[in-house]
């Protein structure tokens, strides 16, 4: 669906030496999925979007959106390609003097649809991220989850394939944000429309992507669907997505240790309770745990405390489950 093939992006600095933003990135999105973008600021994820809508195009390297080659298009052809990307930002971005179906119905009269055809769609949209009957409300009038409603209908309007959100949900609180990625996941659902999250919130990842690429200076670091990133605990984004219980291994009572836990439950491979009932036989207390439920996947990261002289008998046991443990240095 969304293809990118060695793109990279310099950007000439006036005086100074020149800026890779992206460098040779290669990355794919399936059809139909909720791909989340993570990456400290700076790793080039705006640049990445800025390209994918061909704002700006890369110095080398393919864009191919939906089977269209972005980076060979110029002029009326690549309008005509931008129609099929919609774009939702961090702040709606509304016109503040045109009611919430005006903003809405904005991208179909820059497109000269008629307008009976632009009522008819207007209302559906409406509908569609439930404002049915808000239509004549002014943005003023309306709460910030309810704006941003309205910036994904306006993105919606002319039918895109693709829809681009730039940090959708980061100037909402958590009651919108669990509401507007609902939304987000219902609209895909509706429309089969392709959604890339560029986001720097973990949670975002967890509760909506498919797959998910973590970006650092510019290049993928690691890319795949949430299930396969998490299957390697040791992994960056499954550091990220699940993370390690905090706890110091300077609290534990002389004579213990700490063991670091892993693991990764499958249907037909040991879950939570499992692990914890093992811990618990072989005489191992636990100091903290975090347990997260990806798709069919359970990742789960426990500290435990275990006598001394047992630690290596028990690393060994829980290796026999597939569970990895490592004692944490003081
Ligand atoms: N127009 C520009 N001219 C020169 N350098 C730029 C330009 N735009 C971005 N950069 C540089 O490219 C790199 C990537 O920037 P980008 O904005 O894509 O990062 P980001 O991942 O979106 O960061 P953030 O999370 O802070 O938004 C940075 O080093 C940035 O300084
Ligand atoms: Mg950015």
């Amino acid at each position: 669906m969304i293809d990118l093939m060695g793109v990279r992006k310099v950007y000439p600095v006036k005086g100074g030496t020149e800026v890779v933003a992206l460098d040779n990135l290669t990355l794919h999105v399936e059809r139909g999925s909720i791909h989340g973008i993570v990456g400290q600021s700076g790793a080039g994820k705006s640049t990445l979007i800025r390209c994918l809508t061909a704002l700006e195009s890369p110095t080398e390297g393919r864009i191919v959106v939906d089977g269209v080659d972005m980076t060979a298009l110029s002029g009326a052809r690549l309008r005509e390609a931008r129609r099929r990307i919609g774009m939702v930002f961090q702040a709606a971005n509304l016109l503040d003097q045109r009611t919430a179906a005006d903003n809405i119905g904005y991208p179909l009269r820059l497109a000269r649809e008629k307008k009976p055809v632009i009522a008819a769609r207007v209302e559906e949209m409406l509908e569609l991220v439930g404002l049915s009957g808000r239509g004549s409300s002014y943005p003023s009038q309306l709460s910030g989850g309810q704006k941003q409603r309205v910036g994904i209908a306006r993105a919606m309007a002319d039918t895109p394939s693709v829809l681009l959100c730039d940090e959708p949900t980061s100037a909402l609180d958590g009651e919108s944000t669990r509401q507007i990625l609902d939304l987000l996941r219902q609209v895909r659902d509706v429309s089969g429309v392709t959604v890339v999250v560029i986001t720097h919130e973990m949670g975002v990842v967890r509760e909506i992507c498919d797959s998910v690429t973590l970006l650092r200076h510019g290049s993928v670091v690691q890319s795949g669907t949430v299930e396969e990133v998490v299957s390697d605990a040791t992994s960056p984004l499954a550091q990220e997505l699940v993370p390690a219980p905090h706890v110091s291994a300077s609290e534990v009572p002389d004579g213990m240790k700490l063991l670091d836990v892993v693991f990764t439950s499958r249907p037909g491979t040991p879950t939570g309770a499992t692990v914890l009932n093992l811990a618990a036989s072989m005489g191992a207390d636990v100091t903290a745990g975090t347990f997260e439920s990806i798709g069919e996947t359970q990742v789960g990261r426990l500290a435990l405390s275990v006598p001394g002289y047992h630690s290596d008998q028990i690393i060994r046991q829980l290796g026999e489950h597939q569970i990895r443990a490592e004692v944490r240095e003081a």
